[in-house]
């Protein structure tokens, strides 16, 4: 829909590509986002939805079954090659997941602290509505990844049984940290790796032999590290391959504008407003009153320098949220081909707490399409918001672990999520009306095409397919045998 006339236009981008290692990082401008709230109905009934129902994702049911009874699980993600195909390995479909022990005496909301990478299988031809997912346990040896907690990351099959864990290796220095779940000693966070084998029997999937490699640390440049800011963030890889530059490996992750918090000056294109915008803010009263130079998001881009992928540099962000919101976080590329050409979709997770001054916006997907893997960023709906939680924008931000009971009770029910081929939106449960998940959400199904995307309705159940649908598209190996 047409802004509303109180509301500034969105900034003007252009789509265009750069050499991956050019200096152009695209804007998520404060005039983007705020087209989250122009396209928001400031008149429903406080607590009801006030977003379009095209990027509202569909009701959870409250009487969610649990995807396992011992772990909790949140973010997920399939076995892929490296252009986002998920793989069925020998007749099993298999999918990675972070996990904590549900019955060690913490909560859910201390996983974080607890967290380890986990797997599930199930065969291929399973029915997603029925066949549960078998849960293959830690898919590490206990204390043998980099540093004591493994955050998200990507898995991907390389020639033969080989694959390459991608993951986040989080070090907590200090036990109350844990278990009180902050406020300690701020961890560090290394981007690392896991080369190790993928085992497939009759009887399911097992893996051994991993080999972890520590790729990057942030440099404090590009970058912003723990010296900078003890609340940084440094995660969640993603690699993948591009087309345009063919033998290359790139890896997209979460990041922070590189300096000490508190030090950026917002500039005029992290606003972005058109001139003479009769609804744009000054640089000065955003510099001056609001604070938002606090949050400083960005999704990092790094390329392999050897064919093992244990080299790494950083190139400058792709994106950055400078002024608008603090945490783009399990970025990934989805590249369409759209007319004859290539357009690259950037998917990543927000919340809503980790908006600047200002903003307001949902816990959800958002995303962003551009030529190429650098490119000036199209927002998709001209907000870059693409589906998110059921939420009156009109109340103040909450978070989880303490929402207002005013709220729509759904505002936390879904979060990490993560497209799919087909344009299947796989995320986990997180608070559905007061009823805490650490389970997979029923998968939803966005259409999008020329920057524009769409829950479709009419997938599953009124938009909900069936709960951790992560269907595989691409065959590797055993076919006939299982
Ligand atoms: C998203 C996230 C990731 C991180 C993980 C830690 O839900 O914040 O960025 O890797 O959770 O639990």
């Amino acid at each position: 829909p047409a802004p509303t006339p109180s509301f500034p236009l969105p900034s003007q981008h252009s789509q265009q590509a750069y050499d991956p290692a050019a200096d152009f990082t695209s804007k998520w401008t404060r005039a983007d986002a705020k087209q989250i709230m122009a396209q928001s109905n400031p008149n429903v009934t406080p607590g009801q939805n006030s977003m379009s129902p095209t990027v509202t994702m569909p009701e959870i049911p409250k009487d969610f079954p649990a995807m396992n009874d011992d772990v909790w699980v949140w973010d997920t993600w399939s076995l892929t090659d490296e252009n986002a195909n998920q793989i069925s390995y020998k007749g099993w479909d298999v999918i990675f997941a972070l996990v904590a022990d549900r019955h060690a005496g913490y909560g859910f909301d201390q996983r974080h602290w607890n967290a380890r990478i986990g797997y599930f299988f199930r065969k291929t031809n399973a029915d997603p509505a029925k066949d549960k997912w078998n849960y293959g346990g830690h898919l590490f040896l206990p204390n043998s990844s980099i540093g004591n907690t493994e955050w998200s990351g990507s898995t991907r099959l390389m020639q033969g049984n080989k694959i390459n864990v991608f993951y986040t290796a989080t070090t907590f220095y200090d036990v109350a940290e844990r278990n009180a779940g902050g406020g300690g000693i701020a961890p560090d966070a290394v981007i690392a790796k896991a080369l190790g084998n993928i085992h497939a029997t009759k009887d399911g999937v097992t893996f051994d032999g991993f080999e972890h490699t520590k790729l990057l640390e942030p440099d404090g440049k590009l970058y912003q590290n723990k010296a900078q800011n003890p609340g940084f963030a440094f995660r969640d890889p993603y690699t993948f391959a591009d087309p345009a530059h063919p033998g290359k490996t790139f890896m997209v992750f979460e990041g922070n504008t590189g300096g000490t918090r508190g030090s950026y000056k917002c500039k005029q294109e992290d606003l972005g407003y058109r001139p003479g915008d009769p609804h744009a803010e000054s640089l000065d009263t955003v510099n001056n009153t609001t604070g938002a130079w606090y949050q400083t998001a960005n999704v990092g881009l790094a390329v392999a320098d050897n064919k093992d992928l244990t080299k790494w540099s950083f190139l400058p962000p792709i994106l950055s949220a400078n002024c608008v919101n603090d945490q783009t976080e399990r970025p990934q590329i989805f590249i369409q081909n759209e007319n004859g050409k290539n357009k690259y979709y950037l998917f990543t997770i927000s919340h809503q707490f980790t908006y600047a001054d200002g903003m307001r916006g949902p816990d959800g997907v958002y995303g962003f399409v551009g030529n190429g893997v650098r490119s000036d960023f199209q927002p998709v709906n001209n907000s870059g918001l693409a589906l998110g939680s059921p939420t009156d924008l009109n109340m103040p931000a909450n978070a989880p672990e303490g929402p207002d009971p005013r709220q729509n009770g759904r505002q936390f029910q879904a979060y990490s999520h993560y497209v799919q081929p087909g344009g299947l939106v796989q995320s986990f449960i997180d608070n559905v009306d007061g009823v805490r998940g650490g389970s997979l959400s029923p998968t939803v199904k966005i259409n999008f095409q020329g920057g524009v995307t769409q829950v479709d309705r009419s997938f599953g159940q009124n938009g909900l397919g069936p709960f951790g649908y992560l269907p595989t598209n691409v065959r590797v190996g055993g076919e006939g045998l299982y």
